[in-house]
């Protein structure tokens, strides 16, 4: 599977779309506030700069795309404002894959810019935004050109599924059965791949700027701990099942793994100490649970149905990419199924990873 090609959430915003549906991870950037709060504002304080750029990597599409951005802009305004000092202007640079709709943010701007101005007493600063197609795993922008980084729910992304987990018979990740090499090839995966993303982002960070990220992830330092991986594990019983039933080829599903890895705190900080160029500040795990799919609306039939359309709108390419169109409504309707019963009987929860950290020069 070429990663950086197949690879984008669902475009647009119907029923399917990742804007529709990407709540749980809208709640996941509500709770990193105060953590990007006080590393932008950090950064504005050091630098005073008159332009600031920001970068959000890995933005997708749909509202998530500018939330961070807005709460960034929002806590240097008011520290502006404290400060009696002018507003500095915004570089605002979305990144994502090429696949990613690019188009669906940018019929967004105009309105976010608007109601921006309104929500801040004053108005604020001149904000240029811009995409940036590209993978984040190689250089982006230009030298020292940003100040602040940050990227949410992204990370946990590999550049590709690792070599050598063939043997991961019936599972689509790291697994309770997933042999020991299998559980090797991902960490090496994660490690090799983080290390290369944090040596860009030091050749285009200025010094004394910094980088939130939020990873999905685990507390415990058991990759195979049911926290990170019970989500796939319910897709992989949906495509088994699929497979008693005939409906998917037994080498179909053994051939099919994913390019994912969700790290623990360690995990993630090693590599930062291993590469040198950083230095953790902050380190936080928080959780979000599943049933926030659902947002406002009462789902009276149990949650299977959005925390499914969740994953759909993820993963919907790469299912249809390995498996053909053919059988995807079949395998999110079983998904639904096995979800809506789990989630009845026990309280299931996204785990999530974030990190703030400064360039050292
Ligand atoms: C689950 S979405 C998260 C989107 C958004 N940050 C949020 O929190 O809602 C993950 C995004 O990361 C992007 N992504 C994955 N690997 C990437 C890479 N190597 N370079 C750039 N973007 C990548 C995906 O295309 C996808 O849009």
């Amino acid at each position: 599977m070429d990663v950086a090609q197949v690879l984008h959430m669902n475009e647009g915003t119907s029923q399917t779309s990742y804007a529709t549906n990407s709540l749980i991870q809208q709640k996941a950037m509500s709770l990193t506030k105060s953590i990007k709060e006080e590393a932008i504002t950090g950064v504005y304080k050091t630098t005073l700069a008159s332009s600031l750029a920001i970068a959000e990597l890995g933005c997708s599409s749909g509202p998530n795309a500018l939330f961070a951005i807005q709460q960034l802009i929002k806590a240097v305004e008011k520290l502006c404002s404290k400060l009696k000092r002018e507003s500095p202007e915004y570089r605002i640079f979305l990144n994502d894959l090429p696949g990613n709709d690019f188009n669906g943010i940018f019929k967004t701007i105009d309105s976010f810019k608007r109601q921006l101005s309104c929500e801040v007493e004053g108005g604020v600063g001149s904000c240029f935004i811009v995409g940036a197609p590209g993978s984040f795993y190689s250089r982006i922008f230009p030298a020292k050109s940003l100040h602040f980084v940050h990227s949410s729910y992204s990370l946990h992304w590999l550049s590709q599924v690792p070599e050598g987990v063939e043997n991961n018979k019936g599972n689509i990740y790291i697994s309770r059965s997933s042999p020991s090499n299998v559980v090797k090839a991902y960490y090496g995966q994660f490690q090799r791949d983080f290390s290369s993303f944090l040596k860009c982002r030091a050749e285009e960070v200025v010094e004394g700027g910094k980088m939130v990220l939020t990873f999905l992830g685990r507390r415990s330092d058991d990759p195979k701990s049911k926290e990170c991986c019970y989500i796939w594990d319910l897709l992989a019983h949906a495509l088994n099942d699929m497979v008693l039933e005939g409906l998917i080829k037994e080498e179909q599903m053994d051939g099919f793994n994913l390019p994912n890895y969700t790290p623990s705190p360690s995990e993630v900080n090693l590599e930062v100490v291993k590469e040198g160029s950083f230095t953790v500040n902050h380190m936080e795990v928080s959780e979000v649970s599943w049933k926030v799919a659902c947002g406002e609306e009462d789902f009276s039939d149990g949650y299977g149905y959005k925390v499914a359309q969740c994953i759909r709108a993820v993963y919907e390419p790469l299912v249809v990419s390995h498996f053909g169109e053919a059988i995807v409504e079949h395998v999110f309707r079983q998904y639904q199924e096995i979800l809506a019963d789990r989630m009845l009987k026990e309280n299931t929860v996204s785990i999530n990873v974030t990190v703030s950290m400064t360039k050292l020069n």
